[in-house]
């Protein structure tokens, strides 16, 4: 067990709301692909902040654009123009093949506004009664009542209902499902290219297939949720690419800002014009300080730096294989692409997570047996292999002689 010279239920106080379980550490202070713990012990940072600090932590170009952007503006509402919003909108459009950005605050904000824009296009159309969503087993969209209502795990959903009513949720393991449940009342399918929270599973070219054989007999929309696989994580700009889908409304987030909380839904050019002013909004959305992050982001994101994230990403992918021959008795599965990556284990992933911390590794675990490995864009092979070497003894300190 970690130790930490501070008590951290007494930090924690008795006035945060008690919505998370936190492991027993307290980060003050970030490098590269290291964060620090209150104590001066380094950990490698194989979460990075769940997907967010994708230019790992304190980076030279991310710092010094943040300072300078607070210290000429940080917000204007969107009652006004400033320089940047138009420029990452452009940039982002030509990234996506997405004709215009919505921006907000959150993956879940960004997803909300997909929905929203999806039942908009159908409002505009004359087409009313079209307000339905088709979503995925296994899904996770966010928890703001729109997100939450595609969102699958009952264990979310359940404390909340009722929930926004015609989501119907079909199995990728399946996909003659899919194809009943889309009707002509259906907005939009919204699908997570690469399943994030869900254990880390990409879709298949089936589940590809079957949406495109909807959308070519009834219409619908297609939403593609790319707030985990989106914003280079896989080694493209969006998995979509890759997968072969042709999302009309895309949600970014996570990734984007490099840790700075920005989120953006992308609008094809045939959903755009049904928009008006008024119809969506936030006060914080697309503020300069925000549009500043990501615009470095992008920056740092050239030919150079994505090579580098698929060689490491290969380097990650060769090193966990080897893992699941060597430890057949407990590993069932790898997955993922780029660097997102999941080990499935035939037991609970949690005791590897606090033995590879113990070990000095930050990972996580989702959907119960899977460890999920989000490491930022700039780790480098040896950094993987530092990080391959504790999940291999980690893995044996938890499993020792095969899952329980
Ligand atoms: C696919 C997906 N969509 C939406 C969200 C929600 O994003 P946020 O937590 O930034 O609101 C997440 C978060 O994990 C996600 O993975």
């Amino acid at each position: 067990m970690t130790t930490v010279s501070i008590d951290v239920k007494a930090l924690e106080s008795a006035h945060v709301l008690q919505t998370y379980r936190r492991l027993p550490v307290i980060f003050d202070r970030g490098e590269g692909v290291r964060l620090f713990d209150v104590d001066g012990r380094a950990y490698l940072d194989f979460v990075s902040g769940i997907g967010v600090a994708s230019l790992g932590h304190a980076h030279p170009a991310l710092t010094r654009a943040i300072a300078d952007q607070a210290a000429a503006l940080v917000q204007v509402s969107n009652l006004y123009f400033h320089p940047l919003q138009g420029e990452l909108a452009t940039r982002l459009s030509s990234l996506t093949g997405l004709e215009r950005a919505f921006f907000c605050n959150s993956g879940t904000e960004a997803v909300e506004a997909c929905l929203k824009f999806a039942r908009r296009y159908w409002f505009t159309a004359g087409a009313k009664g079209r307000t339905k969503f088709v979503a995925f087993t296994h899904s996770f969209h966010g928890r703001t009542m729109g997100a939450l209502s595609t969102t699958w795990d009952d264990h979310y959903r359940a404390p909340f209902q009722p929930l926004v009513p015609g989501v119907t949720f079909v199995s990728p393991d399946d996909p003659s499902t899919l194809d009943a449940a889309v009707d002509d009342q259906t907005a939009a399918i919204i699908v997570e290219p690469i399943q994030g929270e869900g254990g880390v599973r990409p879709i298949s070219p089936a589940v590809v297939n079957a949406i495109a054989r909807a959308v070519q007999r009834t219409g619908t929309l297609v939403i593609a949720d790319e707030v985990q696989s989106g914003s280079w994580r896989t080694g493209r700009f969006l998995h979509s690419q890759t997968a072969g889908l042709a999302p009309d409304l895309v949600s970014l987030g996570k990734a984007l800002g490099g840790g700075v909380p920005i989120g953006a839904a992308m609008v094809s050019a045939k959903i755009a014009p049904a928009i008006s002013p008024g119809d969506h909004g936030t006060t914080y959305g697309g503020n300069l300080l925000a549009c500043r992050a990501a615009l470095t982001f992008l920056d740092v994101m050239n030919d150079a730096q994505v090579a580098s994230l698929q060689r490491a990403s290969d380097h990650l992918f060769l090193g966990l294989r080897a893992l699941a021959d060597r430890r057949r008795d407990v590993v069932v599965d790898v997955r993922g692409v780029g660097l997102l990556a999941g080990v499935e284990f035939r037991a609970d992933a949690g005791p590897v997570v606090q033995a590879a911390m113990d070990r000095g590794l930050l990972v996580n675990r989702t959907s119960g047996t899977v460890l999920r490995l989000l490491p930022p864009y700039i780790v480098s092979e040896r950094d993987v292999d530092d990080a391959l070497s504790t999940i291999d003894a980690a893995v044996d300190a938890a499993f020792p002689g095969g899952a329980a």
